[in-house]
């Protein structure tokens, strides 16, 4: 409880409302809006307060034009009513309040239909550096800016399009073989393109590599761009190994969330990121996602069962 304000608050792992929604089972949800305490507003305020310099430092300018035209304000946790307003007459993109994880395929539906499922919960206000679940300071603050830029919100869309496509196509087939094996294949691999670009990715010269220093290289992963830590150490440190994106690579490579990412990949451009998920897609047309590498993420048969469900019913 908020001693000041008797109210339960919206802090990750420890919302009320949140349980009970998900005991309902209902994964969309509103925002409680009344319900976030003073500690969560501080944690909103410490949070944003601390990126405003590495932003300026390591963030792509088209992130940095996006926290402008969504007028962020960095004093409380915002209403996503109030970045709708300003987000949807840019891009159409709207962000979605959900009460926790969202299964693969119906996050992907979700984004090629400009939706967004945001968390509307906020990380403790004494532990602002390390959080595995996402929270509305990660969604709103480290991804939706990039969605107010429109050939970014294309390649979002898009990739949302290919991605929920993959688990159409193989519903469709008839009589395949290891339909389950392939659709997680399939979803092991586009989950891993969205690591190393949407939440990871950093943008360059081709040059800007394993030498790259601040100034070569900008941040527009959002997992960087909501980590006051591992924005610089991405850019800056020598620990990380950073490579061209390759495709070949990327949809093989597996990856663990609850540490700096060791080895990043750097798009040239947003119109190169556009053409990778072009050639994602023509990939996963030719079956060449049926059977990536194995490793993390590990996709659970009750994540595939969902996903086949999901993509059977809208048939
Ligand atoms: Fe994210």
């Amino acid at each position: 409880m908020d001693a000041a304000t008797d109210i339960p608050g919206l802090t990750t792992t420890r919302a009320p409302f949140i349980e009970s929604a998900r005991s309902r089972g209902e994964l969309f949800i509103t925002q409680p809006y009344e319900q976030y305490s003073e500690a969560n507003h501080q944690s909103w305020r410490n949070l944003y307060a601390r990126m405003g310099d590495r932003w300026e430092r390591y963030a792509n300018h088209r992130f940095l034009e996006g926290l402008d035209s969504l007028g962020l304000n960095g004093e409380r946790v915002p209403r996503l009513s109030e970045v709708n307003q300003f987000l949807a007459p840019l891009t159409g993109f709207e962000a979605k309040p959900v009460s926790g994880y969202v299964p693969a395929y119906l996050f992907f539906d979700c984004l090629g239909r400009r939706e967004f499922p945001t968390t509307i919960t906020i990380r403790d206000v004494n532990t602002p550096d390390y959080l595995p679940e996402p929270d509305i300071f990660h969604d709103i603050a480290g991804h939706v800016p990039m969605h107010t830029d429109p050939a970014f919100a294309e390649t979002l869309v898009r990739f949302g399009q290919v991605a929920a496509g993959a688990v159409e196509r193989l519903v469709e087939l008839t009589d395949p073989d290891d339909l389950e094996e392939r659709v997680a294949s399939n979803m092991r691999a586009m989950a891993r393109f969205f690591w190393f670009t949407i939440e990871f990715g950093l943008m360059g010269a081709p040059a800007a590599t394993t030498t790259a220093k601040a100034g070569d290289l900008r941040v527009y992963g959002s997992g960087l761009l909501s980590s006051y830590g591992e924005i610089e150490h991405a850019v800056e440190s020598d620990a990380v190994q950073r490579y061209p994106f390759q495709l070949e690579w990327v949809v093989n490579q597996g990856f663990r969330i609850d540490r700096y990412q060791p080895l990043l990949f750097v798009v040239e451009s947003f119109d190169h990121l556009f053409d990778e998920v072009n050639r994602l897609e023509g990939w996963m047309r030719e079956g060449r996602l049926d059977h990536v590498a194995p490793g993390e993420p590990v996709i659970s048969d009750e994540e595939v069962r969902i996903s086949l469900d999901a993509a059977t019913a809208e048939k």
